[in-house]
């Protein structure tokens, strides 16, 4: 089924990912768990209940395997990969059209939006990013290993039992600061605006190879746009441009510091991203430089070294080291 295992198409916090072929024909990937827990049970409840998800946007769940201490998700393969492949791609070659780019983000929110509100429970990824997103054939974008984070064991000694999860870039900031808000389906929200900055500008918002002014790259649109400028809009078309100014509007309403202020559901995000811009208002500014940097220097070093867990330390170190 799996070639032996030669087929590897990546590896994440959770484990290993090869290709394979099911004897009834399709593709398949296979999520191979590192470290998972123990109990052979919860793994099976789990499991049944990420299988129960069926959604255009969300990546379907097609079997499992549990034999002594190994665990294996199966998944519908996905022939076009993650979209970090083709946001972040300076080639050109690999790049989508920007109404391409504007309907994967409509889906990748319909997809988030179905976790959250439209199946039996809530279901809370926190870990969108790029690399969550995966395309099939049509670029239709499915979100990817949700549910992954009831799977893992939590450190007791975390504040909130989510600490543990995301990627620096993505996180909320109320999973690492206990007076910003309790942490909830915003937290999705957020890492949704970010991700929605990055589908916009094509790059990531973290960028030391640019112009300093650019380096962070929400505050600076947003600086431009206070402005009266284009945050530098270089699509052909009005169109495109005003899809892309779009993205970006909502991605700064989705980053805002307090989870109050970001918008009240992802349903009213996909409304704000489908109807006219005119109804967009101006954000307020996301954060202030001086809680960004006390988010980073005191927040992320400070309590990734004592308190993250294993997976969420992989993605930091993953990350830093310039993924
Ligand atoms: N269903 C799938 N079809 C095709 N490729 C996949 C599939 N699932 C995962 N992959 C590939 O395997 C890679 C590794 O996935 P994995 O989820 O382990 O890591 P990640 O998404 O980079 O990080 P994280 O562990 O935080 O999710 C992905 O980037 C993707 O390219
Ligand atoms: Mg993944």
């Amino acid at each position: 089924m799996t070639n032996g295992f030669r087929d590897k198409l990546g590896e994440g916090g959770y484990g290993s990912v090869y290709k394979g072929k099911l004897r009834s024909g399709p593709f398949v990937a296979i999520k191979m768990l590192s470290k998972p827990k123990a109990n052979g049970q919860e793994f099976i409840n789990e499991v049944a209940t990420i299988g129960r998800i069926h959604h255009v946007n969300v990546v379907q769940l097609i079997g499992y395997c549990a034999e002594r201490s190994k665990r294996a998700l199966v998944y519908d393969f996905m022939p076009n990969g993650s979209l970090e492949k083709y946001i972040f791609s300076s080639e050109g070659e690999l790049s989508l059209s920007c109404k391409q780019i504007y309907e994967i983000s409509l889906g990748v929110a319909r997809g988030i939006g179905y976790l959250h509100q439209g199946c039996d429970m809530q279901i809370l990824h926190f870990d969108i990013k790029p690399h969550n997103i995966l395309l099939d054939e049509n670029f239709t974008p499915k979100v990817s290993d949700f549910g992954l984070a009831k799977l893992y064991p939590t450190d007791d000694s975390i504040v909130t039992v989510t600490a543990a999860r995301g990627t620096l870039g993505y996180i909320a900031p109320e999973l690492f600061y206990k007076n910003i808000g309790g942490v909830s389906y915003k937290a999705d929200i957020y890492s949704f605006g970010m991700l929605l900055m990055e589908m916009a500008g094509r790059r990531r918002n973290w960028n030391s190879s640019v112009d300093s002014s650019q380096i962070f790259f929400p505050p600076w649109v947003y600086d431009q746009f206070a402005e009266g400028k284009n945050a530098q809009i270089v699509e052909a078309t009005e169109e495109e441009s005003e899809m892309v100014k779009k993205m970006m509007l909502v991605g700064l309403w989705c980053i805002q510091m307090r989870p109050s202020d970001r918008p009240n559901s992802m349903n009213k995000v996909v409304e704000m991203l489908e109807g006219n811009i005119q109804l967009l208002h101006m954000p307020p500014k996301p954060f202030q430089y001086s809680q960004l940097a006390m988010q980073t220097e005191n927040g992320i070093k400070k309590r990734s070294l004592s308190n993250l867990s294993g997976a969420c330390m992989d993605s930091l170190t993953r990350d830093i080291s310039g993924r």
